[in-house]
């Protein structure tokens, strides 16, 4: 017999999952209802209606995909790429890599606009690429998390739109974190999750899509691949007056999903954004002083997720298991090129505090100094101390 299922208390300080509020977790007990009863229906309704709010967009088409982040990557791709599809993808990170890979699998000729890891894409580059092939789809990552970088969108919008590309944002990372305003920037095809900034269970992918997006969709000539992510199949069960069985959705999660987009609606969305970015400020504070370098250019950093150089011979694997042992916090390793070579702290919804800023600084600089790298105990900690006062 194995005993009653018991996890360790983890301070979750990486790229997500992050710490589910204590209330999402409450919601998932809540019993069962059918996927068509009138009372879940409703239930469905207000996540969507939340959702909207927190994407910034009166898309119709706005629901969650069952699923993790990349099932909602999956659903915007293959929904609407055709084979032989021009298709144009942002490369400075791991993530833009998984887009052009899906691309390519549903058919797409893909061009990759690239960029050094840590750096952002350039509008002229998009400009530039424009000239030469005219893509249906341009895709980006807004907040990439294997590099740290906040990508600026506004720029590379309008050349998509010039060229009548549609554009897509990955907002995984900066949803509920950061402003994503899909309706105000223009975005037409939107996906994020629910592991990171919105702080619930991982398992869902909000997506949202324009009346450019459904319009083009309707107007594809070969059948949509995938079944269970079809969006003209999804969109019966998820609006509309008459719903329609499509798949069994998981309740759990969706109740977990309003909760935490109600949490998100108590903050305001302007306090959340501000809040993220307080602890990001103080966080680096903290980690330039004693020497740790973030990885991702000055002025597009990405409050939610920091990426810090690792020292010269400081071991990655070695610290990151003696934080997890002596202190239970996670933070995550390096992705692709960046694998051994930096730390990704993240700091996503309810994480995001000064409690967890200055345990993380604290245990950091405690464990690089036994490990003989040169620095005063207590230097980090009153830096990131120092913006608190400040800001307050
Ligand atoms: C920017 C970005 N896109 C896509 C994904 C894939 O999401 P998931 O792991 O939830 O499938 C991630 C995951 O970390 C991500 O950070």
């Amino acid at each position: 017999m194995y005993d009653e299922l018991k996890v360790p208390p983890r301070i979750l300080l990486g790229p997500g999952p992050t710490i589910a509020n204590p209330r999402v977790l409450k919601a998932m007990t809540t019993p069962m209802l059918g996927y068509l009863d009138v009372d879940f229906v409703q239930i469905m309704n207000n996540t969507v209606e939340l959702l909207r709010e927190v994407y910034g967009t009166k898309n119709k088409l706005t629901f969650p995909v069952s699923g993790t982040g990349t099932s909602g990557m999956e659903a915007s791709l293959a929904n609407i790429i055709e084979p032989g599809d021009a298709v144009m993808v942002g490369i400075n990170g791991y993530f833009g890599g998984r887009i052009a890979d899906i691309a390519e699998r549903c058919g797409a000729v893909v061009t990759p606009i690239e960029a050094e890891w840590g750096e952002i894409i350039k509008p002229e580059q998009i400009a530039e690429a424009c000239e030469k092939v005219s893509p249906k789809l341009i895709a980006i990552v807004h907040g990439e998390t294997s590099t740290g970088i906040l990508q600026p969108l506004e720029d590379i919008i309008d050349i998509a739109h010039r060229y009548d590309a549609l554009f897509l944002a990955d907002c995984v990372t900066s949803l509920g974190g950061q402003p994503v305003d899909v309706d105000e920037r223009g975005i037409d095809i939107a996906y994020s999750c629910t592991q990171k900034c919105l702080a619930g269970p991982p398992g869902l992918s909000p997506v949202s899509f324009s009346d450019r997006v459904v319009d083009a969709i309707r107007k594809r000539k070969t059948r949509i691949q995938s079944f269970y992510l079809d969006v003209t199949l999804l969109e019966e069960y998820w609006t509309g007056d008459t719903r329609k069985y499509h798949h069994t959705v998981s309740m759990s999660l969706i109740y977990a999903l309003r909760e935490a987009l109600r949490i998100i609606q108590e903050e305001g969305l302007s306090e959340r954004y501000k809040r993220h970015e307080l602890n990001a400020d103080a966080l680096i504070a903290g980690a330039e002083a004693i020497g740790l370098e973030p990885a991702a250019t000055e002025d597009y950093r990405l409050p939610m997720l920091t990426t810090l150089r690792i020292p010269d011979g400081i071991d990655d694997a070695t610290l990151r298991k003696r934080l997890l042992q002596d202190y239970s916090i996670e933070i995550g390793g390096g992705l692709g090129i960046f694998a051994g070579k930096a730390w990704r702290i993240g700091l996503m919804g309810d994480a995001a505090n000064e409690q967890n800023v200055l345990l993380v600084l604290n245990a950091i600089e405690k464990l690089l100094i036994e490990y003989g790298y040169g620095v005063k105990a207590g230097t980090a900690v009153s830096a990131a101390a120092a913006v608190y006062h400040n800001a307050s």
